[in-house]
């Protein structure tokens, strides 16, 4: 039996330990904010915090996971979030909005390391950020802006 958090609530799993991270918050949990892009950890779609940190959930088998502290999209709070939602709205991001849960956690986790980061960090962090729809200038653009809302 595998006991983790999600979103602050107590999570339990009895199943394949093998199984995604990624399958256990959709499919268990319901949790469909979190997306399936690629599924080898190429782009980004299924990026959740772990112990505070941005974690490809699509290769990361919840056996890995006892007792770590699981955040997704749903769930996701604090200053560096607030900031976040109010920049992307602010900037009108998402096109399709697909790749965005992703990002807007790679986001938060990058600000929470990095308050005042330049387009040189903003780069490296989003980088294993795909998008299709090529939000990247609104992204960057956003992340700045997101910065500004949390200095102020
Ligand atoms: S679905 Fe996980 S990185 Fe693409
Ligand atoms: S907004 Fe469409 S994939 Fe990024």
């Amino acid at each position: 039996m595998i006991k983790l958090t999600v979103n602050g609530a107590p999570a339990t799993f009895d199943g394949d330990p093998s199984m995604p991270l990624l399958w256990f918050l959709r499919d268990v949990q319901g949790l469909t904010g979190t997306k399936f892009g690629c599924g080898v950890a190429q782009c980004g779609a299924c990026t959740v915090h772990v112990n505070g940190e941005p974690r490809r959930s699509c290769v990361s088998p919840i056996g890995t996971l006892e007792g770590a502290d699981v955040t997704t999209i749903e769930g996701a709070k604090g200053k560096e979030t607030e900031a976040v939602r109010a920049a992307w709205v602010a900037i009108d991001v998402p096109q399709c909005g697909y790749c965005q849960s992703g990002q807007i956690m790679s986001a938060v986790g990058l600000l929470s390391m990095n308050p005042k980061p330049t387009d040189e960090d903003i780069d490296l962090a989003m980088t294993g950020n795909v998008c299709r729809c090529c939000t990247y200038h609104r992204i960057r653009a956003a992340i700045h802006d997101a910065a500004g809302r949390m200095e102020g």
